[in-house]
């Protein structure tokens, strides 16, 4: 069923008491909120939140897709699992510029996750260069091709989207409303030509890219967006509340 999230990448940024004391801020809202929430802070602190867990889930920024082994600094997809995560995220874009990962790597964690009973985020995204050669459509769906598009519907049922253009990641420019919808109806289009009509209808897509509290019931109102993964903005509780009650 395709639901409405707002999940929050506090990439590699808070110490203990802080991610602590946003993620209680975050938890001790009493304005109802009509979305799923997910937060994915640094993985050492996955354990100790999981314990204060309410209603906001719990993800992973990156992991290893081997469950255990001679990967020294590395985090198994079986020990994210057992520290009580839900939600991976797998092909974001700094894992992909700043550590190599390729779109093959990305696929065998899409894999492991889906075995291990956690739900990927897909993270797909072209650079303003592809943009500019307005070849940006053509490059998110072969990186779809290319990471999801052995799956069945039904693996596909486990996973969501997220469209993050590598231009308004981090830089305060986020697409235009045309330019969200466009991308993700071409998605959306894509995941039914092969999945079949219902399994793509039935996926969330998020938005990512300078997703803030100003801008975000504007991208939400387009009718395939159907929430955001929000970086900067989701390191302050009550900017990540009203993008939650953006929809
Ligand atoms: P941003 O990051 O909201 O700070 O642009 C989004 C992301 O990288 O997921």
């Amino acid at each position: 069923m395709r639901k409405k999230i707002v999940a929050g990448n506090w990439k590699m940024n808070l110490l203990p008491v802080e991610a602590v004391n946003l993620y209680e801020q975050m938890e001790s809202s009493q304005v109802p909120i009509g979305c799923e929430l997910i937060v994915f802070p640094p993985a050492i602190y996955v354990a100790t939140l999981n314990e204060r867990q309410g209603s906001i889930f719990i993800g992973v920024q990156n992991f290893h897709p081997e469950e255990s082994g001679a990967f020294t600094g590395e985090i198994s997809v079986s020990q994210v699992r057992a520290c009580g995560a839900k939600y991976v995220l797998v092909g974001h874009s700094e894992r992909r510029m700043i550590f190599g990962e390729s779109n093959g790597f990305v696929k065998e964690k899409i894999d492991s996750a889906l075995s291990h009973q956690l739900v990927p985020i897909v993270c797909c995204g072209e650079s303003l260069a592809v943009r500019e050669d307005n070849e940006h459509i053509d490059f998110v769906t072969n990186q779809l091709a290319e990471t999801i598009g052995h799956l069945t519907a039904l693996e596909l049922s486990h996973c969501m989207i997220a469209y993050e253009p590598i231009w308004a990641i981090g830089t305060g420019r986020t697409a235009s409303i045309a330019q969200a919808q466009e991308m993700h109806a071409a998605i959306r289009q894509w995941l039914k030509n092969h999945f079949g009509e219902l399994a793509g209808e039935d996926i969330s897509i998020l938005y990512g890219g300078s997703c803030n509290a100003a801008n975000a019931s504007e991208l939400f109102a387009c009718p395939d967006v159907d929430g955001g993964l929000i970086g900067g903005a989701s390191l302050d509780a009550a900017s990540f509340l009203k993008i939650a009650r953006s929809f």
